[in-house]
């Protein structure tokens, strides 16, 4: 249809598709007939015109006008996606409203987007009688809004995310007809003309401008106005008072508002209320009640303002999820209905003047109390970093923001790869620790969102240290102890890897954030792509400060400047890539080289002594004399592994037939067998490696990190044991003596099924089976009674001689404790779990993972079986993708009833884990194949 180019007449038009189509219609079968659909009238020619002058306005190339505009076949027309495609930024579609009495086509939406257009808001818009949409976000498009558009009949407005200047056209008062409007992420200056008072719309956005002067009073005939949001808009307060009069609305916002502050803003007729933000606006005295009673309420941000007073007892916020009080000047105990809610609701208390109470809420994941309390001895912080105290004074900590351990220059980075949180403050380290306020509101919120990552290939030096970066919606405060008292040097580096640098709308974002150090303001209103000039380039920036009380605070804090919605919406906030703290001053050198020097002394000392008796037990067992065959030992030995015999084992691998075997450890052999399955622990084998075997008396020549790889291992083949292989096995004798190394010091579970055997014949194998009275749960010594949970108890002691290098029950302390496990108790009741950490390992050690396997180890041999957690469990705690949930062992907490529900709501998820905890070996016909463990942990 060519020759339509030329703007054919209605009628020219009708008879130019009528006769293909009356054409077709013969050669179709008749019941086809209706399922045809007739093309549509092109729309009026004054409109095509309007069309034309609106694409070379915009910068729009590819409208196809030789296509018929209203013909939602043609390439004017972008389908929608399938519901399961996320729906992306980009759109290109021209819609027409072609059920007008007279049968004519008019355009009715523009929709425009992401499409990086450079030209100017199109004036000739206003020709297209009948529209009523025009969506241009995502735009580049520069210029002011035509004010000839306040004669337009528009329903949807939206020019958001461009780079449009000048002031609003009064004009667009008189659109009377608006719904919906959206100027935000723009370079909009001055302020809102008068004339918008009458507009009757039920959602505006206005934020992210360069608007001047106080928030005018128009808010009288906005009625319907459902959603305002006002958030960095660049208006001074104070809140206006007509704000009072939008009874509709549920979701406001309003933030960083310099200049003269206010009292809390009348908004109890807003019963429906279900987001509410008044950040950062100066607003001073006490919270009014009625805001604990808006039961819509899901978001309630109220920090970085001048409140005062209790927050009441009452609530009934049952919809409540997120709730911000951060940096007010709150007093009062925290209220019961905040520390009984669980981690699921996010709240935000930290920087506050709240009294300490015994009462307290303890630390808690989702339950920021970072400074929360005033004066004292900070019992918030306190709880939390109890089980941290110093070991020793640091001089230099470094930190790779959200990214991994990396060594540049020899300065190594410790790994920040925790996911965050929206209001998080949860120690795990000594050192130093982060507390991050703030959520991203217009985004669903996902961990990805605390830490950014590179959208494109760094080329920068060290680009370790800036793919990946930390990054906080509202404040993010490092937090550094344990420091020797002194002067400093802070150094920090920053790069913007998210917001682009080229002519599109990615290009559009200003980042645009605040720096404290020690809460003094070190850096005012800092865009890192204007400092580095540029993006992905590195720009560092160093300071002197002062450590007075072995702490350090580096705060960053988004004071509502820039942009929030480009590249897409919740790209603003503080972005950090690395953070070094070096003291300007040399650690006292002599007394730490003395130190060290008695120390390898002694290491030495031990390793020899150790290596003598290891020699002398072996020659005592007979090792350095005769060896016998792996025949002589088998036939020797009327082995029984399980409900299997060793004859029986014998005739299922066709007497060890090497084509039988599956795999080959370090120790032994796993054969297959006839026809079943099964593992086999290769008697000679565990007789003639014994000395390999790991025993915690040798242990000083383990290292942490080969220490938490064997405990993992052992978590990780015990959890395969129990819940993932094919026969459930319940190993019933897990000890240090049971895990042996192989070469690459890979743990090995060895002897499972062979309990028996232990028992009947332990003379025979080794003398260090004596262990096994101090692995064994109480509830099986005590009444036989046997469930997986006994390997987890015994895992327990395991993990605990692990951390500390000693045999549960050989360990003889100064003070009369009965065991390891029961000194271990005890440290953890006092807080000092530090103290267990074998002390051969001097400093080399991770503190963080030295304290989540102790309390791991006290759960897991907690003297109630359904209080431990299972090994699938254990396996996430160690690696820390869970929380150690708090062992509480002193009785009196049970009086307490709402620490005993919290501690109930703890355990139940474990409880309901393992309903079915059948013991022993399950003989079983299943020939199906079974895949052998992924796990590191090999079974022997
Ligand atoms: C415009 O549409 C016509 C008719 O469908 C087609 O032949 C032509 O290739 C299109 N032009 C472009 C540039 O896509
Ligand atoms: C396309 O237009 C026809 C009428 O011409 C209409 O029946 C159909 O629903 C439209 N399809 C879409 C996806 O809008
Ligand atoms: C374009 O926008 C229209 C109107 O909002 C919508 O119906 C359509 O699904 C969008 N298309 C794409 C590809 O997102
Ligand atoms: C199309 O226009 C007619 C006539 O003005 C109107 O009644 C109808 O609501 C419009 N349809 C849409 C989807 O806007
Ligand atoms: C915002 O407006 C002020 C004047 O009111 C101007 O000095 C400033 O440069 C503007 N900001 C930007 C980012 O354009
Ligand atoms: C230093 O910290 C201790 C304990 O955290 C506190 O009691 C003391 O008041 C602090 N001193 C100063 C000067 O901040």
């Amino acid at each position: 249809m060519g020759r339509v180019a030329n703007c054919p007449s209605t009628m020219e038009m009708l008879i130019g598709f009528m006769i293909p189509t009356v054409l077709v219609l013969i050669c179709m079968e008749p019941n086809n007939v209706e399922a045809q659909v007739e093309e549509p009238p092109y729309p009026p020619h004054y409109e095509l015109k309007a069309l034309r002058e609106i694409a070379a306005e915009l910068g729009k190339k590819d409208w196809n006008f030789s296509e018929n505009p209203c013909n939602n076949k043609s390439s004017w027309f972008t389908p929608p996606p399938p519901p399961h495609v996320s729906q992306g930024i980009y759109n290109s579609t021209v819609t027409c409203n072609c059920s007008f009495p007279d049968g004519e086509c008019h355009i009715d939406g523009i929709y425009l987007a992401g499409q990086d257009l450079d030209g100017v808001l199109p004036h000739s818009l206003v020709n297209l009688s009948y529209i009523k949409t025009l969506i241009l976000h995502y735009n580049y498009l520069h210029g002011a809004i035509p004010h000839e558009w306040g004669a337009m009949k528009l329903e949807i407005m939206t020019v958001s995310m461009n780079r449009l200047s000048g002031s609003i056209p009064g004009s667009l008062g008189n659109i009377s007809t608006l719904k919906y409007l959206s100027l935000e992420n723009n370079m909009l200056s001055g302020t809102i003309p008068p004339e918008f008072g009458k507009l009757n719309c039920s959602c505006s956005r206005i934020s992210s401008n360069n608007f001047t002067g106080k928030i005018p009073n128009i808010f009288q005939s906005w009625k319907q106005l459902e959603k305002l949001e006002i958030q960095a808009s660049g208006f001074e307060g104070p809140i206006p008072s007509s704000l009072a009069l939008l009874h509709n609305l549920v979701e406001l916002r309003i933030s960083d508002l310099p200049g003269e502050g206010s009292k809390f803003p009348n908004i109890k007729n807003m019963k429906n209320m279900y987001r509410l933000m008044l950040r950062s606006c100066n607003i001073s005295g006490p919270i009014p009640d009625y805001i604990w009673e808006f039961s819509q309420l899901q978001i309630l941000d109220l920090s970085f303002n001048k409140l005062e007073g209790n927050i009441s007892d009452s609530e009934s916020l049952a919809k409540l999820q997120y709730m911000y009080l951060t940096h007010n000047s709150l007093t009062g105990s925290i209220p019961d209905w905040i520390s009984s809610r669980d981690s699921r609701y996010q709240m935000d208390l930290s920087y506050n003047k709240f009294s300490e109470s015994p009462q307290s809420p303890s630390c808690r994941e989702n339950l920021n109390l970072f400074e929360s309390f005033s004066g004292g001895k900070n019992l918030g912080l306190d709880n939390c970093l109890k089980n941290f105290p110093c070991s020793k004074d640091w001089y230099s900590v470094n930190i790779n923001c959200g990214g991994g351990a990396t060594t540049i220059n020899g300065v190594d980075y410790e790994a920040d790869e925790d996911s965050g949180g929206a209001a998080k403050y949860f120690p795990l380290k000594e050192t130093w620790e982060t507390s991050s306020t703030g959520l991203f509101w217009d985004t669903s919120v996902t961990s990805r969102d605390f830490i950014a990552q590179n959208v494109s290939i760094l080329r920068t030096n060290n680009s370790k240290l800036y793919t990946r970066a930390r990054l906080s919606p509202l404040s993010l405060t490092y937090y550094f102890r344990c420091l020797a008292n002194g002067s400093y040097t802070v150094t920090l580096h920053f790069a913007e890897i998210v917001i682009r640098g080229n002519r599109s709308y990615q290009s559009l974002g200003r980042r645009i954030f605040d720096v404290y150090i020690q809460e003094k303001l070190k850096l005012k209103d800092f865009n890192i792509k204007n400092e580095a000039k540029g993006v992905d380039k590195v720009v560092v920036k160093q300071f002197k400060t002062v450590v007075r009380n072995k702490t350090l605070t580096v705060r960053f804090h988004w004071a509502g400047k820039g942009t929030c919605g480009t590249p897409r919406r919740g790209t603003y906030g503080p972005l950090i890539s690395a953070i070094s703290v070096d003291s300007d001053f040399k650690p006292p050198v002599l007394s730490g080289w003395n130190k060290k020097m008695k120390f390898v002394a002694g290491a030495v000392v031990c390793v020899l002594c150790l290596i003598f008796v290891i020699l002398g037990i072996l020659w005592w067992k007979g090792y350095f004399r005769h060896k016998p065959s792996r025949e002589q030992v088998l036939r020797g030995l009327d082995l029984q592994a399980g409900f299997f015999t060793f004859e029986q084992m014998k005739a299922a691998t066709n007497n060890f037939d090497a084509t039988y075997k599956i795999g080959e450890g370090g120790f032994g052999a796993v054969y297959k067998a006839y026809n079943i399955r099964m593992l086999l622990g290769c008697m000679d084998v565990a007789l003639r490696e014994l000395s390999c075997c790991w025993c915690p008396k040798e242990s000083q020549l383990l290292d942490w990190p080969t220490r938490q790889k064997i405990c993992l291992g052992i978590a990780k083949g015990l959890a395969f044991l129990h819940e993932e292989s094919s026969l459930k096995i319940v190993h019933r004798d897990i000890k240090t003596t049971n895990v042996l190394l192989d070469s690459e010091l890979n743990p090995k579970i060895s002897d499972f099924g062979l309990a028996k055997f232990d028992e009947e014949e332990n003379t025979h194998i080794s003398t260090r089976v004596a262990g096994t009275i101090g692995y064994m749960a109480p509830e099986y010594a005590l009444w036989g009674y046997l469930t997986y949970k006994a390997d987890v108890y015994s895992f327990g002691i395991v993990a605990l001689e692990i951390v500390a290098g000693k045999n549960n029950t050989k360990y003889r302390p100064e003070e009369d404790f009965v065991c390891l496990q029961d000194r271990a108790l005890v440290l953890q009741q006092k807080g000092h779990v530090m103290e267990l950490v074998d002390p051969r390992l001097g400093t080399e050690f991770i503190e963080g993972e030295a304290i989540r396997m102790t309390r791991v180890a006290l759960l897991c041999t907690n003297s109630s079986p359904a209080l431990r957690p299972t090994m699938s469990e254990v396996v996430n705690m160690l690696e820390g993708r869970t929380i150690v949930p708090e062992l509480v062992m002193d009785p009196s907490i049970f009086a307490d009833e709402s620490r005993l529900g919290a501690l109930k709501d703890q355990f139940n998820r474990m409880l309901t884990q393992k309903s079915s905890e059948t013991a022993m070996v399950t003989q079983t016909s299943d020939s199906s194949s079974k895949t052998w463990p992924h796990s590191s942990s090999t079974l022997v």
